[in-house]
């Protein structure tokens, strides 16, 4: 079990006052004033539910910022060592948040990089196929990023995609995944399959997979697992640690509201950390940091997580996840947990209520299998729906073929923002 089910449908109620009520009793509403939220030019508040895709600003973003420049325009290059946040050690102030977060030790974790390229870089060492066991699994609706950067791979090591590539499909006439279906992937195929790669949220339907269970699939054949965290990092709680994976890499710009393409993050599992052997590529940033300015010393690899970063990272894009991480410190991933799983629910509720055959939630009704996303596919993919919502400010987004996703996110989105969400909904399937 991942987290006990305490909400039940019956809870909820479709009038206004049930929303304003929930938002008195919301223990974190006062996080939606620590950002800021896009107004129209009324100065009325947009209806943001795109956490999924860009996070908001924190308002505390600007002073993490601001500090890491005054630091450079105070002290220049010596602020590596001087600043208050001293740069050379500064990715290490974001690690034990980060971990926290992923449920993983600090030495499983480290901001590095970007999302793709970050997956790269895990794939040189979890990825080494041999002439018998060289195959990829991913999911058919996997991100487009991870499927280039998958196919590339394989192409990279002289292995034919199409021979190569393993995707594991919905049945016909359904969406969502069975981790059955993996099994008997890996029943008839497993002594030829070299990784799975598989989307711990699955960016199209919000159906989050048990990815205990999927790593204990793949090892039980000898296969490396991988998992991109981009849709669950800061809104599902995926235990890295326990799940036993071997890597894992997400981003920060969406529910770690990081701001526009900031650096990603990367785990690797303790078993790995003190494995010298694991090929890998090098730069100064992950030879021993003891030795790192003595320069011309032979490559010697540090431990853990840190052992993939190749470049001394950018400092003004860390200090906004920092002031990130220390929110999410703050509010912990148990309390978000439970009021995301109590919005998202509510969400749904108030959806299935319009009972509007235009419509359909393809994300996972049970909590435990999604996180906040929900995933709500349009009769005829009709996409006018999407753009009326969003002429009247409500921020969605939409995903071909037939999809509009719609994420409620804990920290400032409130029960409110959802009913006025859903009744607009209403008001333009009824036109
Ligand atoms: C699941 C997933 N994988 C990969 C990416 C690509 O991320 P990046 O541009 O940071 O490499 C994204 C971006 O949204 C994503 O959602």
């Amino acid at each position: 079990m991942r987290n006990k089910k305490q909400i039940t449908l019956s809870d909820y109620k479709t009038g206004h006052e049930y929303a304003v009520q929930q938002d008195q009793l919301d223990e974190l509403s006062n996080y939606r004033e620590q950002f800021h939220i896009p107004k129209d030019k009324n100065g009325i508040d947009w209806l943001y539910f795109t956490g999924n895709s860009l996070g908001l600003q924190p308002k505390s973003t600007q002073a993490y910022l601001q500090q890491e420049l005054n630091d450079w325009a105070n002290f220049g290059v010596e602020g590596h060592f001087e600043a208050k946040n001293p740069w050379m050690p500064y990715h290490e102030f974001l690690t034990e948040s980060m971990a926290e977060i992923v449920g993983a030790k600090p030495i499983e974790v480290v901001i590095m990089n970007t999302l793709t390229t970050n997956l790269h870089l895990l794939m040189v060492s979890f990825y080494q196929p041999t002439k018998t066991k060289y195959k990829i699994v991913i999911e058919s609706d996997a991100f487009p990023s991870d499927k280039y950067a998958v196919e590339s791979q394989l192409k990279f090591h002289g292995v034919d995609v199409d021979e190569g590539l393993i995707l594991w499909k919905p049945r016909k006439g359904e969406e969502l995944l069975r981790i059955e279906d993996l099994e008997n992937i890996l029943e008839d195929q497993g002594n030829e399959i070299a990784l799975l790669l598989i989307g711990g949220v699955n960016y199209y339907t919000g159906q989050f997979l048990d990815i205990k269970k999927i790593a204990k699939l793949g090892h039980a054949k000898g296969c490396m697992v991988g998992i991109d965290l981009a849709h669950g990092v800061g809104n599902i709680q995926p235990n890295l640690h326990d799940s036993n994976v071997d890597f894992a890499a997400w981003c920060t710009y969406k529910y770690l509201n990081a701001g526009p393409g900031s650096l990603g993050g990367l785990f690797v599992h303790e078993k790995h950390a003190h494995n010298k052997t694991l090929k890998r590529f090098a730069g100064w940033w992950n030879h021993n940091k003891e030795t790192r300015f003595n320069m011309r010393q032979p490559f010697d690899v540090m431990a853990g997580a840190e052992g993939w970063q190749l470049s001394n990272p950018p400092i003004l894009s860390m200090a906004a996840i920092r002031a990130s991480l220390d929110m999410f410190t703050k509010v912990g991933m148990d309390a978000l947990r439970k009021k995301s799983e109590k919005l998202t629910g509510y969400f749904e509720f108030l959806i299935n209520a319009l009972d509007n055959e235009s419509i359909k939630i393809i994300t996972p009704s049970n909590p435990e299998e999604r996180g906040c996303q929900l995933s709500i596919q349009v009769k005829n993919a009709d996409k006018s729906l999407h753009k009326k919502l969003t002429e009247a400010h409500i921020i969605t987004d939409w995903r071909e073929p037939d999809v509009i996703r719609a994420a409620p996110v804990p920290l400032y989105n409130t029960f409110q923002d959802v009913y006025n969400m859903v009744e607009k909904l209403k008001s333009i399937l009824n036109e």
